[in-house]
């Protein structure tokens, strides 16, 4: 169900009659306060203006024209001509009912696109790290919302396994394995990389087969290709126990790396050079934009190739938005990369609709984030000053979530306070992050995201099993639930008008990429629930029509909430 869609066709009509233009915007939104009513709509005053007309006196016969019969008990004209529209209880009764009655809760649906999202793009060889867990979780919870709306999504992970550093990480894989006699489980890749760096840089015999690697991994050699391919399958199983434990969606058939566009590359810089849009400089090929000027107020260079005949990070980007609009179709690309590539991303990409790779009318967009911060404000590093392995920081989380469940049920057993614990743990973390607006940085801080009060996941997981309670006591199944849905409370009213504004919150999410304004929402939900939870009594409701009607309440809100944190891909538990 979306109201505003709803509202805002039934007051552009009204306006129309009223004699607006056909395209006027009647800009109905949520109300900010219950005296504005429900939904208020904004657009008289603009629309007034372009007519030459009162606004009062034009809001006046907007609402004459208004046909909200049977959808709102009144309207009203406040200020200078806002339209207040207070819905009416019995229909948002009827539109409750409808959503518990739909498996997708009612949602309308969207005309379903094709959308490709890229995150979480860690590189091989390397273990990832907290740097990644921003776009990992964010673009997640992007591509699970879009899927929930109906929309095909194709999560594409980037990851970094292309470049010269590979022929260095052969050399050394072929050294290990020589000295092991097996294949070796990289279980630190971090030090492997490291170990592989220092012999790079002290032994002169093994720097020389390295860069020999290369020129032959480029020319496609077998026996490298397959080195390769072993290096990034390690990799790749070991972030996949990270997704899993993340309940990240991702999987392996989900990688596509740099690599992949590497073949596109050559073809690249001859298309834009025969474009007219690269040109040779000083031996490098070279893309000058007016759009970026340099410190000297010059159009900025962006090498595409260097003189060594390499490409960049830059020209890997081009190939890449080709592709996804040439051959995977896409009618939208996300991409959830940390701010400071903004720049990057914009230059690629004004070269892309230079070279009419991509046409205007499929977005690309760069849906940033800001840094994870220590308590001290700086970037969040472990106490040494080392970057913090993802691994450790989901172990913390863990360990932390256990000490906590353990004080609160010392009762429980071993292996369910485990299981408690990773689910609480990781839903913390997560939720931490997602609950904050992306474009800033923020401060990573256990005990707040632990808390059970706020807006948390502690909180939210807690009051959804308090939700699944009422129907424990009351010894009743939700499927069994009979009789009329019913409002007469204004709490009771309240709560179902949120309720309804789920498929609102997923549109503005899919919209904006912003995960943060559905954990506002549940948050809300939540909080309203508790308040008609103890003003409205449900198991000692005074009659048994109350009591079904508000346990179908209690049920809708139930699945509302689990359907919002599906979205975010945060697990619940039952019992806590
Ligand atoms: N691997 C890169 C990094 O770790 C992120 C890649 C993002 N995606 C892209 N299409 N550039 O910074």
């Amino acid at each position: 169900m979306n109201i505003q869609a709803l509202l805002s066709a039934k007051v552009s009509q009204a306006m129309i009659a009223a004699g607006a233009a056909s395209d006027c915007e009647p800009q109905v939104r949520q109300s900010a306060k219950p005296q504005f009513g429900d939904y208020q709509a904004n657009g008289i005053m603009a629309i007034a203006k372009k007519l030459g007309r009162a606004p009062r006196q034009f809001a006046e016969q907007v609402v004459a024209n208004l046909d909200l019969n049977g959808i709102a008990a009144k309207t009203e004209i406040a200020g200078p001509g806002f339209i207040n529209i207070f819905l009416d209880p019995s229909w948002l009764a009827t539109q409750a009912s409808l959503a518990l009655d739909s498996d997708k809760l009612s949602i309308s649906g969207v005309a379903p696109q094709r959308i490709v999202i890229d995150y979480s793009a860690p590189n091989v060889a390397k273990e990832m790290h907290v740097g990644h867990l921003r776009s990992t979780i964010i673009g997640d919870a992007a591509a699970r919302t879009l899927e929930y709306l109906g929309h095909t999504v194709i999560r594409a992970n980037h990851i970094g396994d292309w470049g010269t550093q590979f022929g260095m990480l052969i050399a050394f894989l072929e050294k290990k394995q020589q000295e092991q006699n097996s294949d070796i489980a990289l279980s630190d890749l971090e030090a492997f990389y490291r170990e592989a760096k220092q012999l790079y840089d002290q032994d002169e015999a093994f720097a020389e087969r390295a860069r020999s690697y290369v020129v032959k991994l480029q020319g496609g050699d077998q026996y490298c290709a397959e080195m390769w391919k072993k290096l990034v399958d390690i990799t790749m199983a070991q972030n996949q126990f990270n997704y899993n434990r993340l309940n990240v969606s991702l999987t392996r058939d989900d990688v596509m790396g740099e690599s992949l566009y590497n073949p596109m590359l050559p073809g690249i810089v001859a298309d834009l050079q025969q474009k007219g849009l690269a040109v040779e400089s000083e031996g490098a090929i070279v893309v000058f934009l007016d759009e970026y000027k340099n410190k000297e107020g010059e159009p900025m260079g962006v090498i595409i190739r260097k003189k060594d005949g390499g490409y960049l990070y830059t020209t890997t980007d081009i190939a890449c938005a080709k592709y996804r609009y040439e051959t995977l179709k896409a009618d939208r690309v996300l991409y959830y990369i940390d701010s400071r590539q903004h720049q990057h991303l914009m230059q690629a990409w004004t070269i892309v609709r230079k070279a009419g790779y991509v046409p205007e009318s499929i977005p690309l967009e760069h849906h940033m984030f800001g840094m994870m911060l220590g308590k001290d404000g700086r970037p969040f590093k472990t106490r040494a000053g080392g970057t913090i392995k993802l691994a450790d920081l989901l172990d913390e989380a863990h360990e932390r979530a256990l000490t906590l469940v353990k004080s609160k049920n010392p009762e429980m057993d071993p292996e369910e306070l485990n299981a408690l614990a990773e689910v609480i743990g990781i839903g913390a973390v997560k939720y931490a992050d997602l609950s904050k607006n992306r474009t800033t940085d923020y401060i990573f801080d256990w005990d707040n995201m632990l808390a059970f009060e706020g807006n948390t996941a502690p909180y939210l997981l807690y009051a959804y099993t308090r939700v699944l309670s009422v129907f424990r006591k009351a010894e009743v199944d939700e499927q069994s639930l009979t009789g009329e849905l019913f409002l007469t409370e204004s709490r009771e009213a309240a709560l179902a008008t949120r309720l309804l504004q789920f498929e609102e919150t997923l549109l503005q999410v899919a919209r904006e990429g912003t995960p943060h304004v559905m954990c506002a929402y549940l948050y809300d939900l939540a909080g309203l629930f508790s308040g008609f939870y103890e003003h409205c009594p449900i198991l000692a409701a005074e009659d048994n029509q109350t009591r079904q009607s508000r346990l179908k309440l209690a049920s809708l809100t139930a699945r509302t909430l689990k359907a919002g944190l599906d979205t975010l891909g945060i697990n619940t538990v039952e019992r806590m």
